[in-house]
């Protein structure tokens, strides 16, 4: 690594952007200049896809004209083609796999497709938010056996993704949690797959391709993986009984623990609050508090011993866990809001833009003598 830097483009300012602020030290994440912990007090994930997009607040007849273009049964609908290839797929196909496939395949089938326009990015940037949620749950479908369930129009994309995985109608506190669920993950400033996604718009290629990117991206362990992974050890520990000796062996052997640290916070992840909060009402509602209750004391004893704290995925799994979601979709789930964010920054770095391409510390060899092979 060159000069003083840490690795990992740790604290590198990387471009200027309108869009999201972290405040690490406070704790604070502002989406256009709104404190997160508002808008999950007074809004919906879709005024915030429109906050991310348009950079202000919508007025009454503004939102109304944007839920009915994003939640409009034909801009939910995916091409019949489409479903087939899903179909094509093997059943054994992660649902993370499958959406990095899906969100590629999609641009074939846009109409906008060869027009890299803003006008036309908006309006791809429109299709994927509202797809990618019918992306989600038709696969879960298909894997299972089950028929596809129709979009619905008069359903929020909350109530409407949970309608269309299950095949049931959600609870209001399952529409709500979820729907908070997506306020909290729609935009991160320039974490990996948002990075991810910049750098590919910043060669001016397409949106798609672009959001192709930061699904591969947030696919990591590192990254939207956490989620899973903390699930799994959950599942791993079993009962809260046991939680305490397990943690304070995985501290012990060194093992990094998933759902706590993050590259910016140095305090608790302020996500963390709402999720904790909102797993913990759906677990009682739905009789089993087993997992929140894990996650609680593997929580105080990292805190304590390592003083490292909660992110983003350390209870939203358990949220999700309680509405009957499978691990494995817990992934693409915070892709299906992480989307809105990823498109604003397509659109923000399209619209004032210059090539990222930063240079590499050569730590190689030079001027080696070639050997020819058969001297070799
Ligand atoms: C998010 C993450 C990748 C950020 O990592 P980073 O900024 O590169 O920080 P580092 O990996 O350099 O960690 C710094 C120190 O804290 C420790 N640490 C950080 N996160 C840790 C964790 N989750 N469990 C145990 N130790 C952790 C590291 O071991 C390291 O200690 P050291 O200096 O003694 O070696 C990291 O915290 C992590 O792996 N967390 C678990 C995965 C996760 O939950 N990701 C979702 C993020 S929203």
């Amino acid at each position: 690594m060159s000069g003083e830097g840490k690795g990992g483009l740790e604290d590198v300012v990387v471009s200027t952007s309108d869009i999201c602020f972290i405040d690490g030290r406070e704790g604070r994440l502002l989406y256009r200049g709104f404190d997160v912990n508002d808008l999950v007090e007074h809004s919906s994930f879709e005024e915030v896809v429109y906050l991310l997009w348009h950079g202000g607040l919508p007025s009454r007849k503004e939102l109304d004209a944007h839920l009915k273009s994003l939640g409009a049964a034909a801009t939910r609908r995916l091409p019949p083609k489409l479903i087939a290839i899903l179909r094509a797929l093997p059943r054994k196909t992660t649902p993370m796999e499958v959406l990095r496939t899906g969100v590629s395949a999609l641009a074939v089938f846009d109409p906008d497709a060869a027009d890299n326009s803003r006008e036309a990015t908006a309006r791809k940037s429109l299709r994927l938010t509202a797809r990618l949620p019918t992306l989600v749950a038709a696969w879960e479908r298909i894997r299972r056996g089950r028929p596809l369930v129709a979009p619905n129009s008069k359903l929020s994309l909350a109530a409407n993704f949970l309608a269309m995985m299950s095949g049931r109608t959600p609870t209001p506190l399952e529409v709500k949690t979820f729907d908070v669920a997506l306020i909290l993950h729609a935009d991160h400033e320039f974490n990996a797959s948002t990075f991810a996604a910049r750098v590919t718009a910043a060669t001016m290629s397409d949106v798609h391709s672009a959001i192709t990117s930061a699904v591969g991206a947030l696919k990591g362990p590192l990254h939207g993986g956490a989620n899973e992974q903390v699930m799994r050890m959950v599942e791993q520990i079993k009962s809260p009984a046991l939680a305490e000796a397990w943690i304070r062996k995985a501290l012990a052997d060194k093992a990094r623990v998933m759902g706590f640290g993050h590259r910016v916070y140095r305090v608790e992840d302020p996500r963390a609050k709402h999720l904790r909060r909102l797993a913990t009402e759906l677990g009682r509602q739905m009789g089993d508090t087993s997992a929140v209750a894990i996650l609680n004391t593997v929580a105080r004893v990292v805190t304590e011993d390592k003083h490292i704290y909660p992110n983003v995925d350390l209870y939203s799994g358990a949220a999700y866990k309680s509405m009957g979601i499978p691990t494995d979709q817990f992934t693409p789930i915070f892709a299906i809001s992480r989307v809105a964010g990823w498109t604003a920054h397509v659109m923000e770095q399209h619209a004032n833009n210059r090539l990222i391409r930063p240079r590499s510390e050569y730590t190689g060899s030079t001027h080696l003598a070639y050997v020819p092979l058969d001297r070799r």
